[in-house]
C-alpha cells in the first residue's frame, strides 16, 4: 500500500498563480525597513548605471570633441568615483537581501513545521512522510531565489526599463522606438513558452515528491526490504521513479530555456533596427556620434533587464509550484480545534487522570473502552503490550491528537477539552520514531523546541541530554550545518538532536513513542542516559519494544483487550506471573 502511495502523484489543486505570488510576496512584508533600505540602494546604483552612458557621450562629443584633455580626466575620475561606490553599495545590498529572504525561508519552515504539529494524524496516516519532508525542506529552499530576486531583480529592472524608455525618447524619439521595435514580437514568444512551461514544472515536482517518498520509505525500511530479499523489486520501482523524474525535468527544461533565446533574438533585430536609424539620422546630421554610442548603452540597459525579468520569470513559474504546495499544506485546516471559549491550560505539575475513557476510530470497534488510571506528577509510566494494543492511541489522545468519545482525561484537574490545545502541547513534549531535522545548524534545529531559548539555553539542553559531546565533535559544532534530513548523522545522533530540542522546550510531561527502536548500539548507551536525564522531575510515558529500557519505570501498564491489564513495577509484574511475565519471557528468549 505505502509503495503505492509513493508512485502516485499528488494532487493540487489549479489555485490561481496570482494569488500564491502575493501570499508569498506578503512573507516580504515583514520586513519591509530592510527593502526600503534595499531599494534606496538600488536606486542610487541604477541611477550611476543611467548616468555612465551621459558621460561617455559628453567625453566623446564635447571634450574630445574639443581636445579638452583636463576636463576628459575631471570626467574620467567622477566616473571612477561613482562607479567605485557603486559596486559597495551593490555588495551591501545583496547581503542585505539573501538575510531577508533566509529569515523569511525559516518562518515558512517554521510555520509549517508548527502548523503540521497540528494536524493530528490523520493527516499523516493518509500520506508517506518523505513526501511531507519534501514539502518542508526542497519546496522551501525553491523559494529562496524567489524571495530574493523579487526585490533586487524585478523591482529594479522594471525601474530601469522605464527610466531608460524616458530617457531615449526624451534625447531622440526615432531612435528610441526603434530600439524597442522588437516589443510585440517578444510578447508573443514569450506568451508562448510560459504556457507550455509552467505545467510541465508542476508534473516536475510532483515526481520530485514521488521519489523523496521511495527513498524516505527505501531508506528507512532498509533492513526489512533485505530481510524480505526484495531488493530487486524495489530497485525497479526505483529505476522507473528515476526515469520518470528524468523525463519530467527534460521536458520541462527544453521549454524554460526557450525563454533567452526568444529574448536574445528580439534584441538582435532592435539593435540592428536602431543602428540602422541611427546611420541615417546621421547623415541626415540629425545625430551626433557620441549620442549613438549612448543608445548603444541604453539599448542594452533595456533589453539586459527584459531578459532579466524573463529569467526571473521563468524562475516564479519553476518554483512557485514549491510554495502552492506548501501553501497547501497550511491550508489543511486542523481536525482537533479548540473549544468555544477555551482556556489556557495554566502552567502544570503534571497530574494525569484517564476517567472511563473510551475510544475509537472512525467506525472500527472501541480500541480502548473505559479506561480509568491516574499518574502523580513527576511518574514516569512505561506501557508495553503487543503491537495494535492500543499504547500510542493512548498517549495520543493524553496530546489530543484525536477526541474521545467518552470519558474525560484530565491535566492537573483540567479537563483538556476545555484548554487551548497550544497551552497544552506546549507543555509536553512529544518524541516518535520520526524526528525532522531541518537544514540549518545543529543550534538551529534545537532552537526549534523553543525559538526565544539562549545559546546558553541550548548548550545546557544538549548537555543534559549527552548531546555536547558528539556536537563538539563536528566540524563546527554547534554551528555545523545539518544537510538534508540530517545525512551524515546516525540514527542515533539525530535521536539526540531531537532529544536536547525537546529538553530546551522544558515540557512538563514527555512522551516517547518508540523513540529508541531504531537506534544503533554504538549511542544506545548515550541515548538511554541522555533520556534518563530527560525523565528526572517530569511526568512520562515511555513506550519501548525492548523491555529492558524500561526496567527503571514507576510503573509499567500491560495494555491490551481494550484496556490496563495488570500494572505495578517490572518486579512486582515479573512475580506476578501474568501478561508482563509472559512478554518478558517471549524477549528473554530472542
Ligand atoms: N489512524 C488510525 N486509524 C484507524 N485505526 C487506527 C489508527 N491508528 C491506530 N489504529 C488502530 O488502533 C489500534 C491500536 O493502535 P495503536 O494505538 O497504534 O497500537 P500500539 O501503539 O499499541 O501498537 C490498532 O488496531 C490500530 O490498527
Ligand atoms: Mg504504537
Amino acid at each position: 500500500m505505502a509503495r503505492n502511495a509513493t508512485k502516485q502523484d499528488e494532487q493540487i489543486s489549479d489555485k490561481t498563480k496570482r494569488e500564491t505570488l502575493l501570499r508569498l510576496f506578503r512573507y516580504l512584508l515583514q520586513y519591509k525597513k530592510t527593502i526600503v533600505l534595499v531599494l534606496v540602494l538600488m536606486a542610487f546604483t541604477t541611477a550611476v548605471a543611467l548616468i555612465n552612458p551621459l558621460l561617455i557621450e559628453r567625453a566623446i562629443d564635447v571634450h574630445i570633441g574639443n581636445r579638452d584633455k583636463e576636463g576628459l580626466i575631471r570626467l574620467g575620475i567622477v566616473g571612477i568615483v561613482l562607479n567605485i561606490f557603486m559596486i559597495l553599495l551593490i555588495k551591501w545590498r545583496m547581503y542585505l537581501m539573501a538575510k531577508v529572504s533566509n529569515d523569511v525561508l525559516v518562518k515558512i519552515r517554521q510555520e509549517l513545521y508548527e502548523h503540521i504539529q497540528t494536524l493530528g494524524f490523520a493527516f499523516f496516516d493518509s500520506r508517506p512522510t518523505g513526501k511531507i519532508l519534501a514539502r518542508l525542506m526542497g519546496d522551501v529552499n525553491s523559494l529562496k531565489d524567489v524571495l530574493a530576486n523579487s526585490v533586487t531583480t524585478f523591482i529594479p529592472d522594471a525601474v530601469t526599463i522605464l527610466a531608460v524608455v524616458v530617457i531615449m525618447i526624451a534625447k531622440n524619439v526615432k531612435l528610441g522606438l526603434a530600439s524597442m521595435s522588437a516589443i510585440p514580437l517578444m510578447a508573443v514568444g514569450v506568451w508562448y513558452v510560459q504556457n507550455k512551461s509552467h505545467k510541465r514544472w508542476q508534473i516536475f515536482r510532483k515526481k520530485t515528491s514521488n521519489m523523496n517518498a521511495f527513498l524516505h520509505e527505501d531508506v528507512s525500511g532498509m533492513r526489512i526490504i533485505q530481510s524480505f530479499h526484495a531488493e530487486d523489486e524495489t530497485g525497479a520501482t526505483f529505476d522507473d521513479l528515476l526515469k520518470q523524474h528524468y523525463d519530467s525535468f527534460d521536458d520541462a527544461v527544453r521549454y524554460a530555456d526557450a525563454f533567452g533565446p526568444v529574448i536574445d533574438i528580439c534584441w538582435g533585430l532592435a539593435a540592428m533596427m536602431m543602428y540602422w536609424v541611427g546611420v541615417v539620422l546621421i547623415g541626415k546630421g540629425e545625430v551626433q556620434v557620441g549620442a549613438l554610442i549612448a543608445f548603444g548603452s541604453y539599448i542594452a540597459m533595456f533589453w539586459q533587464p527584459l531578459m532579466n525579468l524573463s529569467n526571473f520569470y521563468n524562475q516564479l513559474v519553476t518554483n512557485i509550484t514549491g510554495a502552492e504546495r506548501i501553501f497547501e499544506i497550511l491550508d489543511t485546516p486542523a481536525e482537533i480545534t479548540d473549544a468555544e471559549g477555551a482556556k489556557e491550560l495554566p502552567k502544570i505539575k503534571g497530574r494525569v487522570t484517564f476517567e472511563h475513557v473510551s475510544f475509537h476510530y472512525d467506525e472500527d470497534p472501541d480500541v480502548l473502552s473505559d479506561v480509568s488510571f491516574e499518574v502523580e506528577p513527576g511518574e514516569t509510566i512505561a506501557l508495553v503490550g503487543p503491537t495494535g494494543a492500543g499504547k500510542s492511541t493512548i498517549v495520543n489522545l493524553l496530546s489530543r491528537f484525536y477526541d474521545v468519545q467518552s470519558g474525560e482525561i484530565c491535566i492537573d484537574g483540567h479537563p483538556i477539552h476545555e484548554v487551548t490545545i497550544e497551552s497544552l502541547r506546549s507543555q509536553m513534549g512529544i518524541m516518535t520514531q520520526e524526528n525532522f531535522l531541518f537544514s540549518g545548524t545543529v543550534k538551529e534545529n534545537i532552537r526549534y523546541g523553543r525559538l526565544d531559548a539562549t545559546d546558553e539555553e541550548i548548550v545546557e539542553a544538549a548537555k543534559a541530554v549527552n548531546a555536547h559531546e558528539f556536537i563538539m565533535s563536528l566540524e563546527k559544532g554547534y554551528d555545523t550545518e545539518i544537510k538534508e534530513r540530517g545525512a551524515g548523522l546516525s540514527i542515533g545522533q539525530r535521536q539526540l538532536l531531537a532529544f536536547a530540542r525537546t529538553m530546551v522546550s522544558q515540557p512538563r510531561i514527555l512522551i516517547l513513542d518508540e523513540a529508541t527502536s531504531s537506534i544503533d548500539t554504538h549511542t544506545e548507551l548515550l541515548v538511554q542516559k541522555g533520556i534518563e536525564t530527560m525523565l528526572r522531575g517530569r511526568t512520562a510515558f515511555v513506550i519501548a519494544h525492548r523491555l529492558s529500557t524500561i526496567q527503571n519505570a514507576d510503573r509499567i501498564f500491560v495494555i491490551d483487550k481494550g484496556g490496563i491489564l495488570e500494572q505495578g513495577s517490572a518486579r512486582e509484574l515479573l512475580a506476578l506471573k501474568g501478561e508482563y511475565y509472559k512478554l518478558y519471557m517471549a524477549q528473554f528468549e530472542e
